[in-house]
């Protein structure tokens, strides 16, 4: 499903390059549950934006779907991260000023959905991450926890074939970081791809595979612990 070939970037910054990621290749397959670990700095956001199709790398090609992402036109490239790829961010990004529901419905009306029926997936999807009791309420009536939730409908809105999560725990309570973790294993259940930046060993051991990253590099892969007791 997703292919890395020697994939490198930098960033310039004041005259410095700094490199981010170096000839890094990577495979992961339809269905796959990883985490990639590494401390920060180590470039893991470098490396999850560029495989979601946001971050132009400096050379290497990114595969999704036996396409070449970074040969596509820009204008292409955005309508195919859009179909195939969700993302959960550490932050939410949900939109202050709208609802719950209506965070959820921006992908929909971005799809072209109708209101009446942009509404109906909403509600569903809300229920299903358990704030069917919260659906106008705005981020800040809404604790942390339930923020990462509106934000997981949100991604789960146009039901795309792979979640890229970024700390998606790291701003959340131990009750709330299970609530997530259990939604990834159900996605995962359900044939879902899913790929997890993390330096939180917890939430790497419920993946099936941990990728280490150090200086930009991949330097190791592992199965995670709960592959060795199965
Ligand atoms: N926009 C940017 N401009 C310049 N340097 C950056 C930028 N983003 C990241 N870096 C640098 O690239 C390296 C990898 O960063 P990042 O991918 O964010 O690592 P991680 O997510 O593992 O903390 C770090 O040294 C960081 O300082
Ligand atoms: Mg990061």
């Amino acid at each position: 499903m997703f292919e890395l070939q020697e994939v490198c970037k930098s960033y310039v910054r004041r005259g410095h390059s700094v490199t981010a990621l170096r000839a890094s290749s990577l495979t992961i397959p339809r269905g796959d549950y990883a985490a990639i670990v590494g401390p920060s700095g180590s470039g893991k956001s470098t490396l999850l934006s560029v495989l979601g199709g946001m971050l132009t790398p400096d050379g290497g090609k990114v595969l999704l779907d036996s396409v070449s992402i970074y040969d596509l036109p820009v204008a292409k490239r955005t309508s195919f991260r859009r179909e195939r790829i969700g993302f959960v961010f550490q932050t939410f990004n949900l939109v202050p000023y709208l609802t719950a529901l209506e965070n959820v419905q921006i992908p929909l009306f971005l799809a072209g959905l109708p209101d009446d029926e942009q509404q109906v997936r909403a509600e569903t999807l809300l229920e299903r991450v358990g704030l069917g009791e919260r659906l106008h309420h705005k981020p800040s009536e809404l604790s942390t926890g339930q923020q990462q939730r509106v934000a997981l409908a949100r991604t789960l809105a146009n039901d795309p074939p792979v979640i890229l999560a970024d700390e998606p725990t790291g701003n959340l309570d131990p009750d709330s970081r299970r609530v997530v973790l259990d939604f990834f294993d159900q996605l995962h259940a359900e044939g879902q791809t899913i790929l997890v930046v993390t330096h939180d060993t917890f939430v790497a051991d419920r993946a099936k595979r941990i990728f280490h990253l150090a200086d930009g590099a991949i330097t190791e892969q592992s199965e995670s612990s709960q592959l060795r007791v199965a």
